[in-house]
């Protein structure tokens, strides 16, 4: 069994849908777990888990901890907020501590990343890999980035007339005059289904998982 689990508060968004193409292109069964929908508290930094492996905190992120221990691998999405991996992520990242102590749970356990950023997916990835990849010692087989084209400056309703959003801060005078003219843009809400290479990242990424799993 895999867990293919995601933070993007958006259901059926372009994280999720890319992250389920990853888990079917494995071939394997898999449980798909959207973190937005679970109430997960941060650490309280007691470090009694050391001790019991588990939690002190019974929120809902305690189920979790048995169906990670067994699971064969990980699959795992992001989304970038405000140049980093949303907190959704950061919070079930850091809760993962209890599988750490003594004998790491993790250790060598394949897992696949997958990121998806308005302008940039990149940090959101590297947040994630270096998550699990250093602290946890899963083994990261790879990332698929989408890069959606959707910064949220193009649907709060202000757009390129807002000083401090994205398109006047970072477009050309062009571009922006461009975007007050036709707030519309063709390429705004672009889904990853429609880049026939972020397609084939998503599937060689979860050949690639099922490789590693053995
Ligand atoms: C509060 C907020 C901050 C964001 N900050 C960034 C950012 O710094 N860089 C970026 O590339 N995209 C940023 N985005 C855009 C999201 O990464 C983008 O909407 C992404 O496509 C969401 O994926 P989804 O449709 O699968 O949920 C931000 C979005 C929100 C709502």
């Amino acid at each position: 069994m895999l867990l293919a689990v995601h933070s993007s508060p958006k259901r059926d968004g372009n994280l999720e849908r890319m992250v389920v193409r990853t888990a079917e292109a494995t071939g394997r069964e898999y449980r798909l777990i959207r973190l937005a929908d679970f109430r997960i508290a941060p650490c309280v930094g007691c470090v009694r888990c050391a001790h019991s492996k588990r939690c002190v905190q019974k929120d809902e992120m305690a189920p979790l901890y048995d169906e990670l221990e067994s699971a064969d691998g990980l699959i795992m999405g992001g989304v970038n907020f405000n140049g980093r991996v949303n907190a959704v992520a950061h919070l079930f990242l850091e809760r993962l501590y209890p599988l750490y102590h003594r004998d790491p749970a993790f250790r060598d356990k394949p897992a696949a990343v997958v990121a998806v950023g308005g302008e940039t997916p990149g940090p959101a990835a590297s947040d994630i890999v270096e998550y699990l990849r250093d602290i946890y010692y899963f083994h990261v087989v790879g990332t698929a980035l989408f890069t959606s084209d959707n910064p949220p400056c193009l649907s709060c309703g202000y757009g390129a007339t807002c000083p401090v959003g994205i398109p006047a801060l970072y477009w050309s005078p062009e571009a922006c005059e461009a975007l007050k003219r036709n707030r519309n843009r063709t390429s705004v809400f672009r889904r990853f289904e429609d880049d026939p290479d972020i397609v084939a990242a998503c599937e060689r990424l979860g050949t690639t998982l099922l490789a590693a799993i053995g």
